[in-house]
């Protein structure tokens, strides 16, 4: 594994822009249940009835059950040692942008400048009746946040069925076309359509490392080096990889 870190160092060190690509999986250590694992946010609530356009509109207040369980775990959470390592790896140069299917903010509380939310972000909500916008903070008290026009609120993630914002979709593929190096970190790689970034990058040139606590369908397809283990462990060895690379 140490040959490895020395390698996948080498790689973004040797890269003139490097992508990371994170999912649910990143945030583990945090708190924050992923989707898809065992004990996932999926294991409780079926997506179909609980994280589509569709449910938040016919019933709201059941989708809201869902989204105060997610509230309660993100509002605590705090950035873990990827995060941190990962803001790490920007302030060295060794890391140009994050591309996260996460909504609970981390990233940036971990001091990472470039991130781009393909799904939004938790931290406001908004009235899609009259555009009214509000902090999750201020609205927390409320079972049932509740827009001043008295319509249920909708968190600022994006749900199944909703199009993914046309910045984030549009700046993520250019920068996947022209990256030398993307890490891919805690993500199952099952959602589209962000789960083409790895493809476009390796099509255009990317060196792949991908962090994972198990194998993903880009494990044998894609990934050039696959570390297996905790973003929270990995990503720190990877750091002090690069920062000896540097140093030499
Ligand atoms: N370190 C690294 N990887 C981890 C860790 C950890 N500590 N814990 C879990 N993982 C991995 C799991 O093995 C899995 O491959 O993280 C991945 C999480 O996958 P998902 O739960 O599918 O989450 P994600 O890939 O982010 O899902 C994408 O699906 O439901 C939608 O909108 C939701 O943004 C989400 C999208």
């Amino acid at each position: 594994m140490m040959e490895s870190f020395e390698k996948a160092a080498e790689i973004i060190l040797a890269s003139e822009f490097t992508l990371a690509l994170t999912g649910a999986g990143i945030s583990v250590e945090s708190g924050i249940p992923d989707f898809r694992s065992a004990e996932g946010l999926w294991s409780k609530f079926d997506p179909a009835e609980y994280a589509t356009i569709q449910a938040f509109r016919a019933d709201p207040e059941k989708v809201w059950e869902m989204l105060r369980e997610m509230d309660k775990v993100v509002s605590r959470a705090k950035p873990n040692m990827a995060h941190r390592g990962m803001s790490e790896l920007e302030q060295m140069g060794c890391l140009h942008c994050i591309i996260t299917q996460n909504i609970d903010n981390l990233h940036q509380a971990g001091g990472s400048k470039d991130v781009i939310e393909y799904h939004g972000n938790a931290s406001t909500l908004s009235c899609l009746w009259c555009g009214k916008k509000y902090l999750a903070t201020d609205k927390r008290d409320e079972n049932l946040p509740r827009c001043e026009c008295d319509k249920i609120l909708k968190p600022d993630v994006i749900f199944f069925g909703e199009a993914i914002p046309e910045e984030a979709m549009n700046r993520s593929f250019q920068l996947a076309s022209s990256a030398k190096a993307l890490l891919v970190v805690g993500t199952s790689a099952v959602v589209s359509p962000v789960n083409s970034i790895p493809s476009i990058a390796k099509r255009n040139g990317a060196k792949i490392i991908e962090i994972n606590i198990e194998k993903t369908n880009l494990t044998n397809s894609v990934t050039d080096i696959f570390f297996q283990g905790n973003a929270g462990d990995i990503i720190p060895q990877l750091v002090t990889a690069a920062k000896q690379k540097n140093d030499n």
